[in-house]
């Protein structure tokens, strides 16, 4: 990866399995993008976006036009990582060409480099028939939060054989379908190393292996300020009593009338 210009964004294609990790990080804003975007190889826009923004209690409310926005806003703040926008709940699951009218969509409007979509061997189909038509894909298998409501919860999952089973066979198929890399979520440990040394095209893992060949985190929850710490998340820093602790002071200033002080006002310069 060190070798691309600063202008030239990272190509999917570039991806490729044994060479260095992956480092992705999610992001929504254009000043995030901007501060991310030179130590990251890709940035993803996730439907995460919905609880992390929106303060909804899942991802399905997401909708696609909250997607192309904030997809844009990280497009706009960034010029070397791969930008790669999830597709929302409800948006491509009906049909491959439902899936390819609404990636074309994201695609133009913002200019990404590829999607991102959840599901296993029931979605092979259109994610072949996406990377024919020239969209890249991202794949996500494992835990798969848009399935929230039908898997019962956020636990890891392949913890029974026929659950890690059909987990590996979902991995396959994604991998033959053409997607140029996988998100791997929520799964035991042995069994994300497992689908690792099975598939051709790179892992990137979030609460996974460390045998991945790229690691994902939800920026917000790296950082402290998502009020989140599930155990996949190593929270780098702690931004949110950082937060709080400049609010309450500016809070404190302004009841005391200590702020704003003269420094911080335009007074008219002496004639
Ligand atoms: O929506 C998202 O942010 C994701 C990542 C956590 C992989 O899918």
């Amino acid at each position: 990866m060190s070798a691309i210009k600063p202008t030239q964004r990272i190509s999917p294609a570039r991806f490729r399995k044994g060479e260095v990790p992956i480092v992705c990080l999610t992001a929504y804003t254009a000043p995030m993008a901007r501060l991310l975007d030179p130590h990251v190889d890709m940035l993803l826009v996730g439907d995460s976006l919905g609880m992390v923004v929106y303060g909804f209690d899942s991802t399905l409310p997401v909708t696609l036009d909250m997607a192309i926005n904030h997809g844009k806003a990280v497009m706009r703040g960034s010029t070397r990582a791969c930008v790669i926008i999830d597709l929302p709940f409800g948006t491509y699951q009906e049909s491959p060409q439902q899936a390819f009218r609404t990636s074309a969509r994201v695609m133009a409007e913002t200019g990404c480099s590829g999607v991102k979509l959840e599901g296993g061997t029931e979605m092979a189909e259109t994610i072949s028939f996406l990377v024919q038509r020239g969209i890249p894909v991202l794949g996500h298998i494992g835990l798969e939060p848009q399935s929230v409501n039908a898997l019962g919860g956020y636990r890891a999952r392949g913890r029974t054989d026929s659950e890690a089973e059909a987990i590996l066979a979902d991995a396959k198929a994604v991998a033959e379908a053409g997607a140029f890399s996988m998100v791997v979520e929520g799964v035991l440990e042995p069994l994300a190393r497992k689908i690792t040394e099975a598939v051709t095209v790179p892992t990137i893992g979030i609460g996974a292996s460390p045998d991945c060949d790229g690691q994902v985190l939800v920026i917000d929850d790296l950082l402290g300020i998502s009020g989140m710490t599930p155990k996949f998340v190593k929270r780098y820093a702690e931004l949110g009593t950082v937060i709080e602790s400049a609010v309450t002071a500016f809070a404190e200033e302004v009841r005391e009338r200590r702020f704003p002080t003269l420094e911080y006002c335009y007074v008219p310069k002496a004639k």
